[in-house]
């Protein structure tokens, strides 16, 4: 397959417009066979999804999250009582019990902190079958064999590089949308609610987004640096600080490198932890 029409594939990527609108619209789709869940613990958002066995979106929930900072737990009830309120909602729209389910954490942080994502997740009543990094994830969904994927979070900048279906490299630095929030309402002296209410108003985009270019050139000169010496055919783009329009425009300008960004850029993590959720277990 060229590149061009893989590109095409993932603007039209219908598996995540779907999952998008079982969110958006609190359904669920029929099914068949045994389901897997995916739980993205996030800085900024928490997000469980369920998928068949075919991987085909089946529902999922989100909530906003201020109990992971960076990728460290910093409110352990909070987060927890969190994911149990999404567990309960999904399973009241389901009919049934969903006892299994995958997490992920950001690549390269140590492994206490792993082990309080996974407490977090089974404190909330499943059981934990994998614990995979962020941007693994995401190139599952996106499909990618060859190339980077770069999750741009809230707090966090995750990067993978895939040769031949495997990850070869992984990194994450302390950079996302929250930096630009705070650039934002440096520039405007506003308080930082104001500024992430202003960043993500699309009709503000054109004054907005010259404002955080800095920020984006910044991530992208970071990425840059832990591409080199790779052969990257690619740079995918994912996560929710990803969503400006012209964010990939920019990246490709400063890495050199063609650089894609799926519909639903929010949405590609969590769909892939689910996805990845240990098979036998469903
Ligand atoms: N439409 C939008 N435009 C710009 N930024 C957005 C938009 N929607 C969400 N964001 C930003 O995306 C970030 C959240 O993205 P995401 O849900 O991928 O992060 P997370 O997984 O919670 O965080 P992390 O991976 O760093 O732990 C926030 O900083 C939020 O302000
Ligand atoms: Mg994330």
């Amino acid at each position: 397959m060229t590149l061009t029409e893989r590109e095409y594939m993932l603007i039209e990527n219908k598996v995540l417009s779907e999952f998008s609108e079982l969110i958006r619209e609190q359904r669920c789709n029929d099914y068949e066979g045994g389901l897997k869940v995916g739980v993205d613990l996030g800085t900024a958002n928490i997000v469980v999804a369920v998928v068949d066995e075919k991987n085909m979106p089946v529902t999922g929930a989100t909530a906003v999250s201020t109990f992971v900072k960076d990728g460290i737990v910093v409110d352990f009830v909070g987060a927890m009582q969190t994911v149990r309120k999404l567990k309960e909602q999904l399973e009241e729209r389901l009919g049934r019990t969903l006892e299994f389910a995958a997490t992920a954490i950001p690549p390269g942080i140590i492994s206490a902190n792993v082990k309080c994502i996974s407490n977090v997740v089974e404190g909330a009543g499943f059981e934990v079958t994998n614990v995979m990094d962020e941007p693994t994830a995401a190139s599952k969904v996106l499909d990618i064999k060859d190339g980077a994927v770069v999750d741009v979070g809230g707090g966090t900048t995750g990067i993978s590089i895939l040769k031949d279906g495997k990850v070869i490299f992984t990194a994450d630095e302390a950079t996302g949308g929250t930096h630009m929030t705070l650039v934002l309402a440096g520039y405007y002296g506003i308080s930082i609610v104001e500024a992430e209410k202003l960043k993500k108003d699309i009709t503000k985009e054109d004054t907005v987004f010259p404002i955080i270019k800095p920020v984006v050139q910044k991530m992208a000169s970071i990425v840059k640096r832990f591409l080199d010496g790779y052969e990257v055919p690619a740079v995918y783009v994912v996560g929710g600080a990803s969503c400006f329009t012209d964010f990939e425009k920019v990246f490709e300008k400063e890495l050199g490198i063609q650089t894609i960004k799926p519909n639903d850029a929010l949405l590609v993590t969590p769909l892939g932890i689910a996805f990845e959720q240990a098979a036998g277990s469903m």
